[in-house]
């Protein structure tokens, strides 16, 4: 069933039933609060699917991942920050007694790290550049890998997530198939999966194309795959224009192709996607408090306590993020058009702006100092993306399951923000 495009309320007063003030009281501002039952609907909606395969750098807290993991969700890593955060949750290396990679590797790089990791560990490659197969082939003969390939073409919600194409650096160009097939025999190196991602937030007439290109790669390495994955890259709605895609249509699309290929080379393949966003972004909930309310000509601000050190989206694609204000008396207010913005020491530090820095104002109850405002459709991209900029301490995360708010992130304090660092001596 397919989920239905929700309205975009203005005011709230809880998440997942605990009211915010109540979230704001305990655990401070800003902070994010993530609905796990929302990352549980997400997943049942992709059950069609062999394997859902979480992109974790949308959102890879600990106990997010361990929410996945629970759910039969497998998970992708691009680094060794990200292996080491699979395995904290409980994923493990090598194959499981499914014979299912828990962990994979998707990277255009090895870095030493990532590398050792790998190999330390058993953890299946998805190789993103030819040079990756000679790397490992070095450290582990007779291992067996899938290929990203870049299949020529690509489509984001913005120019800056577009992965496919020869602008991107991502992937393995699709007509070096033979030459990589090379590579990998010099070392005893299996292919056993292709995978493709053309971007993230695109839609379903792109995210389509990407099956015709996967089946003509797939008979050009031959009958030693076993497993095609989709990527991710499917959309969520951020506002009532956005949309889902038909995710019936697009298993429909990839099982067909599938089921070609089956036929074919006369065995099974199991068929993977990757998403991100999917599962993460709906569930999450920046909660901030408004410190100021300001007159500057016609313009009104609020200017809340989180900025892009929390929330990137907007001054980096001019993203948009439904905003809801939580009124503290939870009375209904005349709506006011407003300029949101941080605390930071920068101009760009707008959550209402559009892509190139434009300033726009968004319709929002009347509030005041000291009331609460979340910035919502949060859960990915939001808190991964955090940084200390202005020496800002990264938010604390919250997690809600089964009514019960828990801490799964301490705020950080100011020692850590200077962890490391050293005077002269
Ligand atoms: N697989 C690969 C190989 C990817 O590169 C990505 C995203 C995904 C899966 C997951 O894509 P999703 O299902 O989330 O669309 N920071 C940007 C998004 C960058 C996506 C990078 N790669 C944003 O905030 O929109």
């Amino acid at each position: 069933v397919m989920p239905t495009v929700g309205t975009f309320p203005t005011s709230r007063q809880d998440i997942a039933g605990i009211s915010i003030a109540d979230l704001a009281a305990q655990f401070s501002t800003p902070t994010f609060v993530y609905d796990a039952a929302v990352i549980v609907e997400r997943i049942e909606d992709l059950k069609a699917f062999d394997l859902v395969r979480y992109a974790q750098k949308a959102c890879s807290n600990i106990a997010i991942l361990e929410l996945t993991r629970r759910h039969s969700v497998v998970v992708d890593a691009v680094s060794a920050g990200e292996i080491h955060r699979a395995l904290a949750a409980g994923y493990q290396g090598g194959t499981n007694a499914d014979g299912v990679h828990e962990i994979v590797y998707t990277a255009d790089i090895f870095d030493a790290d990532a590398l050792d990791l790998v190999v330390e560990h058993d953890i299946h490659v998805n190789c993103g550049s030819p040079d990756m197969i000679d790397q490992l082939g070095a450290r582990k003969s007779g291992a067996e890998i899938t290929l990203r390939l870049n299949p020529g073409f690509g489509h984001g919600h913005s120019q800056k997530t577009n992965t496919g194409g020869q602008q991107s650096k991502h992937g393995i160009w699709y007509e070096q198939i033979e030459e990589c097939k090379q590579r990998a025999a010099k070392h005893g190196i299996t292919i056993t999966g292709l995978h493709m991602h053309i971007g993230s937030g695109t839609d379903l007439e792109h995210l389509a194309q990407v099956c015709g290109a996967m089946e003509k790669a797939v008979r050009e390495v031959g009958n030693t795959i076993n497993t095609i994955s989709a990527g991710g890259g499917l959309p969520v709605p951020y506002n009532a224009e956005q949309s889902y895609v038909n995710l019936d249509e697009y298993f429909s699309l990839w099982d067909s192709s599938r089921k070609n290929l089956e036929s074919e080379l006369g065995h099974p393949i199991k068929l993977e996607i990757e998403p991100g966003r999917y599962l993460a972004a709906e569930s999450g909930n920046l909660v901030t408090e408004i410190r100021a309310v300001k007159e500057m000509g016609d313009n009104t601000f609020y200017l809340v306590d989180a900025g892009f050190n929390n929330l990137a989206r907007p001054i980096m694609y001019g993203s948009y993020h439904p905003i809801s204000v939580v009124t503290a008396d939870g009375s209904d207010r005349e709506d006011l058009d407003v300029v949101v913005g941080g605390p930071l020491c920068e101009s760009g530090d707008i959550f209402t702006q559009e892509e190139g820095g434009f300033v726009s104002k968004r319709s929002l109850p009347k509030a005041k100092v000291g009331e609460f405002l979340v910035l919502e459709c949060a859960g990915a991209y939001g808190s991964v993306m955090g940084s200390n900029y202005n020496s800002k301490p990264l938010a604390a995360e919250v997690m809600i399951a089964e009514g019960k708010a828990h801490l799964i992130r301490e705020r950080q304090s100011y020692q850590d923000l200077m962890r490391g660092e050293r005077l002269l001596g």
